[in-house]
């Protein structure tokens, strides 16, 4: 391997200025916010590590393309590059735009679910797991032990256990099973990556039961290059090779643009069985839009269709994959604990064990990201028991990087900051809620520091 370090692989056209703030600021805000990353203003955010899904820095052909955006109600031809664009890539017969990713879940499972079906896949991503309640459906997780090692390092730690997988088959009969998902990369899970050969055997579970396979594709283009730098045989293959070759083995996908299609919105649900498509446009017309839209403007679907190209490129994806995994292996290096081994979005740090002294009711995933953006302006998520309530079993805290966005330096800034904020970390408090939604309580929770810091 040469030892030159690994550079962007794009110039700046346009830059976007970012504001430093004081911590005596930050400090105000953050108050002023109850504690709640989410309630500070994006402006007062120097790295927001907040999420990687809508935020990536659209290319100049992507640009160039949303100017050729066709605006027409029914038959665009925005809508024929989209669709053409995806069938080169993901090869399924049907193509449905939709706005988001989400609005792809529900439809698929508003088509495909009935209450008291049971859905397994390696790790239901929350709006996915929300989307299948909402239906009357069981979303069921079946991650392969070593995922709930944070510490224990596993190639395709985002693999789906297949035994569970066949067993949970003949114990509820294949008849309420209507479909199996797997998510690549495994968000919930840490980012982490889905092997060829897993995907292969739960194919093959699927096909013995007559179940159809959906992917949640989302990072799609990082699970591929993932997998032809860790597995056998894949090499020498490219990342568009290995896409293809992976989604050759399912029956449809849903996807999130936002992720590895480099748009700022957008997402879609794509099939292989032409009467549940008709079925799902059905629906889409009713929410969406029609079609050749689907909740999009012709200009979005322009900005995909280049997008989903461009992530799959060599350059790029080495850049991303190794600027991840720079940050991950920095701050592990100095011994703070993260989910290992580096995903392919984000670092998860383990908050329980950065933070020993915070029992999980105090919120150790919050105080540590409040942390963060006290010492150094960044912002991330707590992935934990403010999210998931006294149920979760771990407090992550998320620091998933933008595409195209960040460079190497603003990488080693957050190395720092982890590492300062480490040094001090038994100075750190817990937290309690003053106030709280009665759901998805993390959007909007408002919480205090236990005692004033050392
Ligand atoms: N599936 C996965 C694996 C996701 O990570 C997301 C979104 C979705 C589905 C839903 O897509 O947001 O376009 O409706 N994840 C974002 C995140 C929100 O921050 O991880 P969407």
């Amino acid at each position: 391997m040469s030892k030159r370090p690994i550079i962007e692989p794009f110039r700046i056209k346009s830059v976007e200025p970012i504001r430093t703030t004081t911590r005596e600021e930050r400090q105000r805000l953050i108050e002023a916010s109850g504690y709640n990353l989410f309630l500070v203003p994006s402006e007062a955010i120097l790295i927001d590590l907040l999420t990687d899904s809508g935020t990536s820095a659209m290319s100049t052909e992507q640009w160039a393309a949303m100017m050729r955006g066709d605006e027409s109600y029914a038959g665009s031809p925005s809508f024929v590059r989209f669709r053409d664009s995806i069938q080169a890539i993901f090869g399924f017969r049907h193509v449905i735009p939709t706005h988001q990713g989400r609005a792809a879940e529900r439809i698929l499972f508003t088509v495909m679910c009935k209450k008291g079906d049971i859905v397994p896949n390696n790790t239901h991503f929350d709006t996915t797991r929300a989307n299948c309640e909402f239906v009357g459906a069981q979303a069921l997780d079946l991650p392969i032990p070593e995922a709930k090692e944070p510490s224990q390092v596993h190639p395709f730690k985002g693999n789906m256990d297949t035994a569970r997988l066949a067993e949970a088959i003949e114990r509820e009969g294949a008849k309420k099973i209507p479909l199996v998902m797997l998510t690549v990369t495994n968000n919930s899970g840490g980012g982490q990556p889905v092997s060829m050969a897993n995907i292969r055997e739960v194919k093959q579970i699927c096909r013995k039961h007559g179940i159809p396979l959906y992917i949640d594709a989302c990072r799609f283009a990082e699970n591929s290059y993932f997998i032809k730098l860790r597995e056998p045989g894949y090499a020498g293959k490219s990342p568009r090779e290995i896409a293809r070759e992976l989604f050759s083995y399912a029956d449809g996908c849903t996807m999130s643009a936002k992720k590895d299609g480099l748009a700022n919105i957008g997402g879609f649900l794509c099939t292989n069985d032409d009467s549940i498509a008709q079925q799902q446009k059905d629906l889409l017309i009713l929410t969406e839009g029609f079609p050749t839209y689907g909740g999009l403007a012709g200009r979005d679907l322009e900005a995909i269709a280049v997008g989903l190209n461009e992530a799959l490129e060599e350059d790029y994806l080495h850049y991303r994959i190794a600027s991840t995994a720079f940050l991950g292996n920095h701050i592990a290096a100095e011994g703070v604990p993260i989910v290992q081994p580096p995903g392919g979005h984000a670092i998860y740090l383990d908050a329980r064990a950065f933070l020993p002294h915070i029992p999980p009711s105090q919120f150790p995933g919050v105080a540590l990201a409040n942390e963060l953006y006290l010492e150094g302006g960044i912002r991330s998520v707590e992935i934990g028991t403010l999210m998931f309530g006294e149920h979760a079993r771990m407090d992550l805290v998320r620091l998933a990087i933008p595409r195209r966005v960040y460079t190497q330096s603003h990488i080693e800034y957050v190395v720092e900051v982890i590492l300062d904020v480490w040094r001090r970390r038994e100075a750190i408090p817990g937290y309690d809620v003053v106030h709280q939604a009665p759901f998805l309580r993390h959007f909007s929770a408002r919480l205090k520091p236990r005692s004033t810091r050392a």
